[in-house]
C-alpha cells in the first residue's frame, strides 16, 4: 500500500480505542504510510507508549486520554484537533460482555452503548461535518459478524453493533458526493483485550494485525465495506447463506460455548 492513498484524507487520523487490539494496529499502520495519529483511550499508558513507537518510525503522535462514556468526551476530542489537519476518524473504542441478560450488569450494559453507539454517533457527526466542508475525509465504523442477527447471551452487544452496522450502512450512501468515506469494518472474533474484558472465551480467532492489514487495504481502495480477518470472511459468507432465524439459532449455540454458564 502506498503513503500517498491514505495520506490523501489529510495529515492527522484519530484512532480511537488505540490502547489495545485492532485500534492500536490500525494507529500503526497509519503511522507506517506516514499519517500523524491522534491515540484516544482510557489507559494513558499504552497510549504514551504507542506514542513512542510511533514517533520512532517517522510519524507523530497526540495522546489525547478520554473516558468515551463519559458526558462531552467527543467535544473535548474536537477541541483537542481543531489546529489539526485531520481526515480521517477511526471509531474503535468499543467493548462487549457475555453471559446471561438476567445475570449482567446494568450500569455496564449501559456504559456499552455510551461508548459503542452514543460516542460513535456523536464523533462521526462531528468529524463528518467538518470532513465535508474540506470535501476530503474517512470514517472508519467498526461493526461485527454479530451486528446481522440477535445473539443470545451477548445480546446488547450484538445490539449495539447492529446499529454502528446500520449507521455505517446509511451514511456511506449518504456521504457519496461530498468526498467522505464511510467505511464499516466487519471482523470475526480477533485476538485483542475483547474476549477477557468480555468474558468469552473464543476456540480461535483472527489476528488484530491481519484485522487492521484489511481495514488499512480497504481504507486505501475507498471502499464502503470489509469483511476483515480470514476467519471473519470465513464465518461471515457460512452465517449469510442461513435465513436469519436460523443464524439466530446458530449464534445462540456459539455463544453458549463461549461463555460461562449461567448461575441458577
Ligand atoms: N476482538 C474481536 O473479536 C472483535 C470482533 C468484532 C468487532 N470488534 C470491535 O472492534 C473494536 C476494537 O476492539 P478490540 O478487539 O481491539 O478490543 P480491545 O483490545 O479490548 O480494545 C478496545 C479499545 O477500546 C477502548 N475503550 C473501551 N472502553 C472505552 C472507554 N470508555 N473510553 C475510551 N476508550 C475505551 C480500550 O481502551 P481503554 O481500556 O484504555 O479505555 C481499547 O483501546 C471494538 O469496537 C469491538 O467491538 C472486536
Amino acid at each position: 500500500m502506498t503513503s500517498g492513498a491514505l495520506r490523501r484524507f489529510g495529515e492527522w487520523a484519530i484512532v480511537t480505542g488505540a490502547s489495545s487490539g485492532i485500534g492500536r494496529e490500525v494507529a500503526l499502520r497509519l503511522a507506517s504510510a506516514r499519517v500523524n495519529v491522534v491515540l484516544v483511550a482510557r489507559n494513558e499508558q499504552s497510549l504514551t507508549r504507542l506514542a513512542a513507537d510511533i514517533e520512532s518510525r517517522g510519524s507523530r503522535a497526540k495522546v489525547v486520554p478520554l473516558d468515551l462514556a463519559a458526558p462531552g468526551a467527543a467535544e473535548k476530542l474536537e477541541q483537542a484537533t481543531l489546529d489539526l489537519d485531520t481526515g480521517i476518524l477511526i471509531n474503535s473504542a468499543g467493548f462487549g460482555s457475555g453471559g446471561a441478560f438476567l445475570e449482567s450488569d446494568p450500569a455496564a450494559e449501559l456504559a456499552m452503548v455510551d461508548v459503542n453507539c452514543r460516542a460513535v454517533l456523536d464523533l462521526t457527526s462531528r468529524f463528518a461535518r467538518r470532513f465535508a466542508a474540506r470535501k476530503r475525509g474517512a470514517i472508519v465504523l467498526l461493526s461485527s459478524i454479530v451486528a446481522f442477527q440477535g445473539v443470545a447471551r451477548s445480546a446488547n452487544y450484538a445490539a449495539t453493533k447492529a446499529y454502528v452496522q446500520s449507521l455505517g450502512e446509511a451514511l456511506a450512501e449518504e456521504m457519496k458526493g461530498t468526498g467522505v468515506l464511510v467505511l464499516r469494518a466487519i471482523p470475526g472474533p480477533a485476538e485483542s483485550g475483547f474476549a477477557r474484558r468480555a468474558g468469552m472465551k473464543f476456540g480461535s480467532a483472527d489476528t488484530a494485525v491481519a484485522v487492521a492489514d484489511d481495514i488499512a487495504a480497504a481504507l486505501a481502495k475507498n471502499r464502503t465495506s470489509v469483511i476483515a480477518g480470514r476467519l471473519g470472511k470465513v464465518l461471515y459468507y457460512s452465517l449469510m447463506t442461513a435465513p436469519r432465524f436460523l443464524r439466530v439459532s446458530i449464534m445462540k449455540r456459539i455463544m453458549a460455548s463461549m461463555t460461562r454458564p449461567s448461575l441458577s
